[in-house]
């Protein structure tokens, strides 16, 4: 198994923030699993999504103590993908087979990865992150955030890429 398991939801793969999370897992060995490629449906009260792709996948995250998610900034706020994801979250708090699974999220450590066009991560953004890990009682790792609006430029991201990947070896997995 890998040292960590990264959730990554970007309208396309190999765009900014998916190269920054690469770089990122270049120097920390990374399980990524790219949720454009998964069929989650988004929350149905009704459970009546339970054959797609989101419990196999919640089954996965839930063996790793160290959890990634990766985003880029869209009006404020995570990708489409990455909402739907931390929505259907709910189904592990909600459905009775699935609750005491949901609790082992309790005490995990969670990054964030994100890309925007700014130097700082959007308060809106980072905000709701900390507000959601908080109440799954997750611990906080850190963000690695790039102001990529000349694009994911190489030579001025790895740096932050490095560090990064340096912070998620020395915590405790
Ligand atoms: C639909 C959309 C909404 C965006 N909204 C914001 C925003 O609110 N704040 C910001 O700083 N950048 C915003 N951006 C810019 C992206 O965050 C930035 O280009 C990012 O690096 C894109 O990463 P990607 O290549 O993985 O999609 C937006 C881009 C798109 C396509």
């Amino acid at each position: 198994m890998a040292d960590a398991i990264a959730l990554f939801a970007s309208s396309r793969r190999n765009g900014n923030t998916g190269q920054f999370l690469d770089r990122i897992a270049a120097e920390v060995d990374i399980e990524i699993v790219d949720l454009g490629s998964k069929q989650i449906s988004q929350y149905d009260y009704e459970h009546r999504n339970r054959g797609d792709d989101f419990e196999p996948l919640m089954h996965r995250v839930l063996m790793y103590d160290r959890i990634v998610l990766a985003s880029p900034v869209y009006w404020y706020a995570v990708s489409p993908p990455m909402k739907v994801f931390l929505d259907r979250i709910s189904d592990f708090l909600d459905l009775p087979d699935l609750v005491d699974h949901g609790r082992r999220l309790r005490g995990k450590t969670a990054y964030v990865v994100a890309t925007s066009i700014y130097d700082e991560v959007p308060k809106p953004f980072i905000g709701a992150w900390l507000e959601t890990f908080d109440y799954l009682g997750m611990r906080f790792g850190g963000v690695a955030h790039v102001n990529c609006r000349d694009g994911y430029v190489p030579s001025k991201h790895e740096i932050s890429a490095s560090e990064f990947a340096a912070q998620i070896r020395s915590q405790p997995g």
